[in-house]
Order: C-alpha cells, then sequence, then structure tokens
C-alpha cells in the first residue's frame, strides 16, 4: 500500500461529508464579524495563533491609509518562515500524507502524489541550490515555471532563506519577463526547457534566453527539465536544476524573517503605464491566506482541494500553495486546460482524485457550459462538496450551470471577490454561514470593512441600497504594503481618489440584504477571462508598431471571456488597412505582451474621438464597441464630432 492510499483511506474514514460541521455558521458569523471590526487588534492577535512565530509578536496592527503618510505593518515586531510554517511544523503529524497531488497535461501520464516529507526534502535542495548560486535574504527571484510541483519548490525555497520571488506567468512573452526581471532587478530566473499545455509547447528556456538579452549579465538562470528536449546552453550563466538536485544537501535551516519582509512582488496591470510590482508581507500575508482558505473552503482534514489557476496569478500564490499548504491540505497542482484533451478534462480530475473543493474562474466555467453538460455528466461527482468562483463577475446563468450540472445543486457556491493586492478573499460567502446569490459575493470577511462611496462626491453612502465605488475602510492583514521600488505610485493609485480609504478600482452595488454585487473596473483596465488587462499596455505595445499612427483599446462584452480587447488603431499616413495588416498586429501584440493580450477585434480608425485638448474620449469607444451608440451621451465637447459618425458606421461588434 502507498503512503497515497493511506492518505486516502484517512480521508474516507474522516469523511460521510455532509455529517461534518462547518467551520463557521450563520451565527458564529455575526458575531466574529463584529468583533473583528470592534477590536482589530484582539481578534487578529488571536487568528494569528494559527501561525508559528519564532519571535512573537508583541504589536497587533500599525496602519495608516493617510495621503501622504501611508503605511501598512502587521505583527511587526514578530518573526517567522513561511516554508517553516508550510512544511516543517506539519512533519510531525502528517509527513506522510499528500501534500501536493501533481496532475501533469497530458492524461496518459501518471500523477504524482508528493507527501510533506518528500516536499521539505525538495524544497531544502532547490534552497540549497539557490544559495549556491549566490541568492541571499532579501535578493528577488523571478520564476517562469510550468504548473509544475518545482514552481513550489521555488517558491517555498526563496521563502525558505528569505529570498523575494516574483512570478511571471508562463504565457508571458520574452519582453514582459525581461522587464518584469528588470523591475525587481532579479539576480536569478528559473525556467524550465518547455511548459507543454494543452498538448502544445512553450519554449521556456528560449524565451528565457530572448529576454536577458535585455537584462544585467549577472542574471543566472536555473533550468527545470520538464521534457527532458535539447535546449541552448551559455556555461557559467546556465545552471541545471535536475543535474545540482542529485547532489544537493536536503537539509536546509528556515531564516526567520520579520513579518513585515516582503514575500513575494507580482507584476499586475493598472489603468496606467507599466505593470506595477505589487508587493506582500510574510506574516499578515500568511495568516489570511490561510485562515480564508480554510474557512470559505471549509477545508477540512484530509479533504482534497483543487484550484484550477496557475500559480503566475496571485490566486495560484495564495490558494494553491501559501493558504492550502500553511493548513497541512491536500493541494491539487494542474498543468493542463480545461478542454484538453477533450471537455471532460476537469471532471476527469475530480473523479480520479477525489477532489472536495473545487475552485476555477466563470471563463472556465462558461466554455465548458457551452461543451454541454454531457462531459459533466460521464464522471461520478460525489465527493464535490464546495464549488468557488474568482476573476470576474459570474453572471447567474453559469451560476446555475456550476451549481446544478457540476454541483448537482448539493455544493455551497463561494464567489470570492478579491485582487492581487488585496491579497486574498475580502467578499465571500462561508459556507453554511452565508447563503447565496447567483451573481453576488455577498458579504465581508472577518476584519474587512467594504465601503460604497458616491464616486462624485467620494462620500461614504450609508443607506443599504446603493450603487458606487467599492473601497475598503481599514487595513486587512493580506493588504499590499507597496508596490515595489515606487511607494510613490502605491498612494497614488490607491489612496489619492477617495482620502482615508483602500480604492479598489471596482463598482459595486449593494442590495437591500447588505449583499455586494461586483459591477466591474470603473477604471481603464479590462478583465479577460478573468486576466486583468491595463488597456494601457494594448496601446503602446500597438503603437510600438512602425505603421501604427495611434491606438485606443477598451472592453466590450465577451460571451466567453467576459471582455474582449477592442482596438481602435489609426495608421501612419499612406498605410493601407488590410486583413494581413490586421494579423500582423494581432501577432505584434502577443510577441509583446502574451497570447492572453491578442486583441480581439482591431477597428481602422481614421481619427479617434478628442476633446479640444485632445484627450481621447473613451466613453464614446466605450459605448461604440458595446454596440450602444444610441447613449453616447455629451459629444459637443469633442473636436471633430464627425469621426464618431465614422465610427460607428464601422464598428466591429454587432449584435
Ligand atoms: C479584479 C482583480 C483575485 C484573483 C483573481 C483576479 C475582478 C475578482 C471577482 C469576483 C467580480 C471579480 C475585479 C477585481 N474580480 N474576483 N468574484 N466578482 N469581479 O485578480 O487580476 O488582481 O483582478 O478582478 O474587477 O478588481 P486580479
Amino acid at each position: 500500500m502507498t503512503m497515497d492510499t493511506i492518505d486516502r483511506a484517512d480521508a474516507s474514514a474522516i469523511a460521510g461529508h455532509s455529517a461534518r460541521t462547518p467551520h463557521v455558521t450563520a451565527e458564529s458569523y455575526r458575531e466574529l464579524y463584529a468583533a473583528s471590526v470592534a477590536d482589530p487588534e484582539a481578534f487578529w492577535a488571536e487568528q494569528a495563533q494559527r501561525l508559528e512565530w519564532s519571535t512573537p509578536f508583541t504589536k497587533v496592527k500599525n496602519t495608516d491609509f493617510t495621503l501622504g503618510q501611508v503605511s501598512i505593518k502587521w505583527f511587526e515586531d514578530g518573526q517567522l518562515n513561511v516554508a517553516a510554517n508550510c512544511i516543517d511544523r506539519h512533519l510531525e503529524t502528517r509527513a506522510d500524507q499528500t501534500a501536493i497531488i501533481f496532475e501533469p497535461d497530458d492524461p496518459a501520464t501518471e500523477a504524482q502524489h508528493i507527501t510533506y516529507r518528500e516536499l521539505h526534502r525538495s524544497v531544502c535542495r532547490m534552497a540549497n541550490i539557490m544559495e549556491d548560486l549566490g541568492v541571499r535574504k532579501g535578493d528577488r527571484v523571478v520564476i517562469y515555471l510550468p504548473m509544475i510541483p518545482e514552481a513550489a519548490y521555488a517558491m517555498l525555497a526563496c521563502a525558505r532563506i528569505g529570498a523575494i520571488h516574483s512570478i511571471v506567468f508562463a504565457g508571458f512573452s520574452p519582453d514582459a519577463l525581461a522587464s518584469r526581471i528588470n523591475g525587481c532587478d532579479a539576480k536569478l530566473v528559473i525556467t524550465a526547457d518547455h511548459a507543454p499545455r494543452g498538448g502544445r509547447k512553450t519554449p521556456l528556456k528560449a524565451n528565457t534566453d530572448a529576454a536577458l538579452l535585455h537584462c544585467k549579465d549577472s542574471v543566472k538562470l536555473l533550468m527545470v527539465r520538464r521534457t527532458g528536449e535539447q535546449t541552448s546552453w551559455i556555461d557559467g550563466r546556465d545552471f541545471d536544476y535536475n543535474e545540482l538536485a542529485l547532489e544537493a544537501d536536503d537539509h536546509s535551516e528556515p531564516v526567520p524573517v520579520d513579518a513585515e519582509h516582503p514575500l513575494f512582488v507580482l507584476y499586475t496591470s493598472g489603468s496606467t503605464g507599466q505593470p506595477k510590482g505589487v508587493v506582500h508581507s510574510t506574516g499578515g500575508y500568511l495568516l489570511f491566506a490561510a485562515m480564508t482558505h480554510e474557512m470559505v473552503f471549509d477545508y477540512h482534514e484530509g479533504d482534497v482541494y483543487w484550484c484550477t489557476a496557475d500559480v503566475g496569478w496571485v490566486t495560484g500564490h495564495s490558494y494553491i500553495v501559501y493558504g492550502p499548504l500553511a493548513n497541512g491540505a491536500t493541494t491539487l497542482m494542474f498543468e493542463g486546460v480545461p478542454t484538453w484533451p477533450d471537455a471532460g478534462r476537469f471532471w476527469q480530475v475530480c473523479e480520479k482524485h477525489k477532489v472536495n473543493q473545487f475552485y476555477t474562474a466563470p471563463t472556465a466555467i462558461r466554455a465548458l457550459m457551452g461543451q454541454g453538460k454531457e462531459w459533466v455528466e460521464k464522471y461520478d461527482l460525489s465527493s464535490l462538496r464546495i464549488l468557488g468562483t474568482v476573476g470576474e463577475p459570474i453572471n447567474p446563468e453559469a451560476w446555475n450551470w456550476y451549481n446544478e450540472v457540476v454541483g448537482g445543486s448539493r455544493c455551497p457556491i463561494v464567489d470570492t471577490w478579491w485582487q492581487t493586492e488585496t491579497g486574498g478573499h475580502l467578499l465571500t460567502p462561508l459556507p453554511g454561514a452565508i447563503d447565496t446569490k447567483p451573481g453576488s459575493a455577498t458579504l465581508p470577511f472577518f476584519g474587512v470593512q467594504p465601503v460604497v462611496l458616491d464616486p462624485h462626491t467620494g462620500e461614504e453612502i450609508h443607506e443599504t441600497e446603493c450603487e458606487g465605488v467599492l473601497c475598503i475602510k481599514d487595513s486587512w492583514p493580506a493588504q499590499m504594503r507597496t508596490v515595489w521600488g515606487d511607494h510613490d505610485r502605491f498612494e497614488k493609485t490607491y489612496f489619492s481618489d477617495y482620502k482615508g480609504y483602500y480604492f479598489s478600482g471596482d463598482g459595486c452595488r449593494r442590495d437591500a440584504d447588505g449583499y455586494y454585487w461586483i459591477t466591474g473596473r470603473v477604471d481603464d483596465v479590462i478583465n479577460v477571462s478573468g486576466h486583468r488587462m491595463g488597456t494601457a499596455e494594448v496601446e503602446s505595445a500597438l503603437v510600438a508598431h512602425a505603421k501604427v499612427a495611434e491606438a485606443a483599446v477598451v472592453g466590450y462584452p465577451h460571451p466567453i471571456k467576459g471582455q474582449g480587447i477592442y482596438c481602435y488603431v489609426t495608421l501612419m499616413n499612406g498605410v493601407e488597412p488590410s486583413d494581413e495588416l490586421c494579423k500582423e498586429l494581432e501577432k505584434w501584440v502577443r510577441t509583446e505582451i502574451g497570447p492572453i493580450a491578442k486583441p480581439d477585434l482591431i477597428q481602422w480608425a481614421p481619427g479617434l474621438p478628442k476633446t479640444r485638448s485632445g484627450k481621447i474620449m473613451r466613453r464614446i469607444l466605450r459605448k461604440i464597441a458595446e454596440d450602444d451608440f444610441g447613449a453616447l451621451g455629451d459629444t459637443s465637447t469633442l473636436a471633430e464630432p464627425a469621426v464618431v459618425d465614422d465610427l460607428i458606421d464601422n464598428r466591429m461588434n454587432r449584435a
């Protein structure tokens, strides 16, 4: 009998799933929530006991949202190590329990079950390899890997030695990778030969080689062999992980760091300029990730939990790696895609590993819904207990399908609203405690104080039923601490529009029951298949092309992606529009940013609607892209009103 069968047998002994008591009940939610906002210090001091501190803290909360002096500190005089919390402290009780189930892209390849003991060894080896390559506490390490266990080893190895990781999603281009390596001045990039996904392969090593042409010569490269194919090699710069791991010592002492020591930087798009490096802390972040993972997914001992995100996004950080492992959970890492080899892949994996909690994005649900329920019904999904969604508002049709077809109308759905910046769930149902409504992220998690502000006056709206912009009144432990290298930008982006509040960038509605309904971004950020994209980034990629004079990018409703990327492009004088040029621009954006930024629609625009001072009127462009030009509003301030008629006549999205 393998360790894994013991693991599963134990799990089913504990199971009889429906009989278990949820961690939070309706009554305890109300009581605990009230306590959490009445006395945050006492509440969080007590909750923080779920972590192992090498130096206990005496201070709990020290936060200030005042513009000009924004400062967020939690447990500032305490010390701990994230890897020790996610691995070492479990060894006494669960060394032989599966920590990570790795399900590879190709279903014909066997899954791996990695125990906490094995995880410990692999992370120690990786930590020693990194130290041998010169990585020290506080140094930055970029991780550009497929969804393989080594991605988790690399994250935890950084945490173990106090290095700061910055993961770059494997779908990003060499240019995007280079700007992130340079942005945080990384010493080392960890990559793989190739990333298999959906039966295809991304040449990660070749991409990294291309990126490093634009980086300091001193940056080293550590390569994990995933497919084993031949790659280029630069002696002295490139190092072979698999070879080094054979020799590396599997002991490494976790280095205690201050609670405020950065655990990671993660680049995310904003409404202006280049992506910003969101900085997360060690103590507050881990506490909040662990606590939300346990309560929101009602995670119980022995459960098998699966979040389908990629570790390249914050969801993968908090809810594949840090939250689950801090709780001693079994977390599934999936390398593939929902629709390959066929549209039953997710459900086949759920059946195969007897998944209890399943967490995915609305875009995946919509795509699978379109393939028909036969794909779901082929599999035994009786192990499922909780379903989660994240990334964008879920339309009630998709919610109902998820509930009925996937969940058999017996699994609570947790629609979790949060952001890269928030580190963990802020608005979310708690199974067993908060009744759900299709499309609503319902109520705040403990300690979170959402407010709805009037976008014009900036005043808090006190009526229960209202609509406005969503802000948060006071800090929570996993709040981002700063923008890497640019604290000013942090203050300007999140604390300057609405003084004294954290501004989320989202609009929302609050209903008569006090439930929150996210209505989408109110800034120039769009949400494409749950991926956040700054329209400004796509615009700067387009205008970098020699034939493009000007470009404006907006989102428009897309049946599967949520929002699609709609580009208005003005060509240089003398350049003729053509289908070939359209393809060329699509390809251009893919190589500048990555496949996720590929334009869905390109409209040739002889002119863009501008005010007399030259500002592009995006409101109008959004309306035309939405095919809703009957309601263009006031166009009297336009310099040349006729350009609008041309854009309407030639619009690309016709219902
Ligand atoms: C933006 C944050 C946080 C993990 C994934 C995305 C949108 C996120 C929901 C939800 C409605 C949602 C918001 C938010 N969003 N979750 N449950 N309902 N909208 O992280 O890339 O930082 O994007 O995603 O617009 O601001 P992100």
